[in-house]
């Protein structure tokens, strides 16, 4: 590949530095861009897992743009600087309220093929095969994240073909990788031969580094006939042949047929109150929103500011508040289009408070004497989060997902994109956990044209009714427990939207019963808490990437990155 002289020097990024906030807008290099990990901003602001992303979002706010728009130049530009989670090939959630005060919960989440069955990755010894729901041709759910876009798009104000152009300019010209990246790309190598049918551009003969540039043409390509044909351009015609064409060369089972049958759904958001504040969650096929309810519900009347950040106390209300709501989740939830989640009797006051009546202050709860359970899993936990907001009123929360790091790890040959592996996202067989360990049955069984239960939780708070906090993240199972803590972080202990994002945090999801700690949680309080019998889990060097927009009492906007990757924030 040849670039101009300055784009091969390996020393470019380099100038890829970390620096405080800002206040002015700043037009990014694709070749020499910085991280902004927090900012104040008065017009408009976008954080994502990447700046380049965040700059294309930014660009089309300035454009005239609203923060739909923003949004869905956004998502179409991390599709192709952060593949391991951007994506066109998986699904994902939007929360919104617009500037009238619609409230939107849209659901572009992957569904299982016309072809797919309960026990499709069951062997003949009855072993349930996670080779094959977490990685390969046979793991991939039909795509939702073009059919979402463009039901998001009747909500913006510019083109389409305008809100895509910035993606289409960095997969086709290019633009330099970041450590992160490259790591991320050498550890793959091995996989994206195994699951394969064609080379990807992903696939390197020497190790990827950072500075090195990325162009990505049959990407670009593919862009360029979603832009030119609207959502046919993705589920019908050339694309939709190249899919098709992969999965008949991998064993996979998406079909013609399922690509023009997808399609994307709006839902009611799933609203509740926490004391003066009044939150949005997704409802389902997503557990994000009523897990986040239960948990802030069972924590409301009690004295949690009190108790302090990351006492043993809080940390021990918190955990067991996390272990009901996660026993919840493996019973109840899945896709309500096809299972009766009981949402109102899981939230309603009396239930919650009945649920905190095995409680105690000095000792856990056993998880075996509510369900039985099996070992967390250690794959990494990609998803990608990018929240936004603009001075007309809107706010806008995306979590989108390939699952896995680099989803099925199988690019559609001709066409460069990644397509998902969220077929593991269901339960599989009952009892058996999925790569983020969570166990499921009926609620959350495969069957044709069912979406796989979520934890993805794309948040907003609102005081008064006005937009007050945007914020979500990636990290499977964690997802609902970090927002369930970033938002304690503010609302009860009064930190900064820096302080609370970049705290350590931990995690409990009833199985396997342990307490997962990120690198820098209080040693006092693991050893308080391993005292009155708490088992923890293997410490984790990083949990989640939170992306958190905050509107100060000025009307202004805060915006933060998450410290724990090459996440940026954006705004004028
Ligand atoms: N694939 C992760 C999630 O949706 O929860």
């Amino acid at each position: 590949m040849k670039h101009p002289a300055f784009f091969s020097l390996p020393v470019a990024l380099l100038l890829v530095l970390f620096v405080g906030p800002a206040t002015l807008a700043q037009q990014q290099s694709p070749y020499a861009y910085k991280i902004e990990k927090s900012l104040i901003a008065t017009r408009g602001a976008v954080v994502s897992a990447h700046p380049l992303a965040s700059q294309a979002g930014l660009s089309i706010l300035q454009l005239g743009g609203n923060a739909i728009d923003a949004a869905i130049a956004t998502q179409l530009a991390l599709a192709v600087v952060y593949p391991n989670a951007g994506n066109i090939g998986g699904g994902g959630f939007m929360v919104a309220q617009l500037k009238d005060g619609k409230q939107l919960a849209l659901d572009y989440r992957e569904k299982a093929p016309a072809q797919a069955h309960r026990d499709m990755y069951i062997e003949a010894d009855g072993r349930a095969n996670t080779d094959k729901s977490q990685a390969g041709h046979l793991s991939s759910g039909v795509p939702g994240t073009i059919a979402g876009l463009f039901a998001a798009h009747r909500h913006a104000k510019l083109p389409f073909k305008t809100l895509i152009a910035p993606a289409i300019e960095l997969a086709e010209k290019g633009f330099i990788i970041t450590a992160a990246e490259a790591r991320g790309l050498n550890n793959l190598q091995n996989d994206l031969k195994k699951y394969n049918t064609q080379t990807p551009v992903f696939v390197k003969d020497s190790e990827w580094k950072a500075g090195d540039t990325l162009v990505q043409t049959d990407l670009a390509n593919t862009l360029k006939r979603i832009r030119d044909n609207g959502q046919a351009g993705f589920y019908e015609g050339k694309t939709a042949e190249l899919i098709v064409a992969e999965m008949q060369r991998g064993g996979g089972l998406i079909t013609k047929a399922d690509l023009v049958a997808y399609t994307a759904k709006y839902r009611d958001p799933h609203v509740f109150q926490y004391k003066e504040y009044t939150l949005l969650g997704m409802p389902m096929p997503s557990s994000g929103g009523v897990l986040l309810h239960q948990m802030l519900k069972m924590i409301e009347d009690r004295p949690i500011a009190a108790m302090g950040f990351q006492s043993p106390g809080s940390v021990q209300l918190m955990t067991e508040v996390m272990r009901r709501a996660y026993a919840d989740r493996a019973a109840h939830m899945g896709d309500a289009d096809f299972y009766k989640v009981p949402v109102q009797q899981i939230t309603n006051a009396a239930y919650l408070q009945e649920r905190m009546k095995s409680y105690s202050n000095e000792k856990p709860t056993p998880s075996n004497e509510l369900q039985p359970g099996t070992a967390v899993g250690t794959e990494s936990e990609e998803t990608t989060h990018l929240s936004v907001i603009d001075q007309e009123g809107n706010a806008v929360a995306v979590t989108t997902t390939l699952n896995n790091s680099y989803g099925s790890r199988t690019v559609v040959g001709g066409a460069g994109f990644l397509l998902n592996d969220e077929m593991d996202d269901f339960s599989i067989k009952p009892g058996v956990p999925n790569m983020f360990g969570a166990v499921g049955g009926e609620a959350n069984a495969i069957q044709p044209g069912k979406r796989m239960l979520s934890s993805m939780a794309p948040t907003l708070v609102l005081k008064k009714g006005k937009p007050y906090i945007v914020v979500g993240t990636p990290g499977g199972t964690t997802i609902p427990t970090q927002i369930f803590q970033t938002l304690v972080n503010i609302l009860e202990f009064g930190m900064s939207p820096q302080d609370a994002v970049y705290k350590p945090k931990f995690h409990h999801q009833w199985l396997p019963d342990e307490l997962v700690v990120e690198k820098g949680f209080s040693e006092t309080t693991k050893a308080a808490l391993q005292k009155m019998g708490y088992l923890f889990g293997k410490e984790r060097g990083g949990i989640g990437r939170t992306e958190l927009i905050m509107v100060r009492p000025d009307g202004s906007f805060e915006a933060v990155a998450d410290r724990r990757g090459d996440d940026s924030a954006a705004g004028y």
